[in-house]
């Protein structure tokens, strides 16, 4: 199948490590030059576009912060000097808040109101944002593809992490409404759900524990963050010749984690 992404500029946010880096990396094999952002780890960034640069392909990397909103155009800006503009988003950057994934022993009634503003914030107007930024080059040049990354959580719900699921959840009704208005100018857009997904961002789970989470999964197995990339790069090619406005769950999705995170 032809992903007609030979040459085309892609963007993946919070792309050092984790699903965004396995989809850089994915991009990269598929001939796209390749935007790699970071926040905090130029250095793991600079291993992704090296890897990218290695197979034969063009990557590079810059800093975008969901909390700075300004900066997020300027980053988009810098890649589109760069480059001439961007043809696909993968908007797959999260602030998880504090020092991880959400903290399922948290009460609800203890995450104060400004850790909402700042999750929804980041996680769903950092969105917006990178979507407002590549948006109007993507109208006129008259081809586009949008990839939200949301979470089973955001369906599913988990006791504790509220704010991280309320955002990823308005991501779905984002996507909804941009296919309709976007969708002319032929840019697609659609949201990925991944469920609990082995990275190498996360610390190696018991085998036991890693058994029972694969169990409740109808292929009896978890995602790794090369099943999440393959995805993304699909919905956010040309091989996705016109599906727009759609929520697609990865086969994790279904795996139930209640005290280890989304
Ligand atoms: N892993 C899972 O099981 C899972 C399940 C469901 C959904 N997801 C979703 O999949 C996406 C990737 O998850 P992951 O586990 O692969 O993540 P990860 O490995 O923890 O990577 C997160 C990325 O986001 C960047 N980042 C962190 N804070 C940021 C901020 N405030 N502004 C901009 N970038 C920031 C990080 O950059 P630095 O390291 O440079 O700071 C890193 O590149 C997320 O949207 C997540 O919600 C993941």
């Amino acid at each position: 199948m032809d992903t007609e992404l030979e040459g085309r500029v892609v963007l993946v946010t919070g792309a050092s490590t984790g699903i965004g880096a396995a989809t850089a990396r994915a991009y990269g094999r598929e001939g796209a030059r390749v935007a790699v952002t970071y926040r905090h780890s130029p250095e793991k960034a600079g291993r992704v576009v090296a890897e990218i640069a290695a197979g034969g392909g063009q990557a590079c990397a810059v800093r975008l912060d969901l909390e700075d909103l300004d900066g997020v155009e300027r980053a988009v800006r810098a890649v589109v000097e760069r480059w001439g503009g961007v043809d696909v988003l993968v908007a797959n950057a999260v602030r998880w808040g504090g020092d991880g994934p959400p903290d399922p022993s948290v009460r609800f009634e203890h995450v104060p109101l400004a850790e909402w503003q700042a999750m929804i914030g980041a996680n769903l107007i950092g969105a917006v944002a990178q979507v407002r930024a590549v948006l109007p080059g993507m109208r006129a040049r008259g081809w586009g593809r949008i990839v939200l990354v949301s979470s089973s959580v955001a369906e599913e719900g988990v006791p504790g992490p509220g704010p991280y699921g309320t955002a990823k959840s308005g991501l779905h009704g984002l996507a909804r409404s941009l296919a309709w208005e976007a969708g002319r100018d032929g840019v697609l857009v659609n949201v990925v759900a991944p469920g609990f997904t082995l990275t190498d961002s996360r610390p190696p789970l018991p085998a036991a524990l890693t058994d029972r989470l694969a169990a409740g999964t109808p292929t009896r197995r978890l995602s790794d963050a090369e099943d999440v990339a393959r995805l993304v790069v699909f919905l956010g090619s040309g091989a996705n010749g016109n599906l727009t406005g759609e929520l697609v769950r990865d086969g994790s999705a279904a795996a139930r984690a209640p005290h280890t995170g989304p």
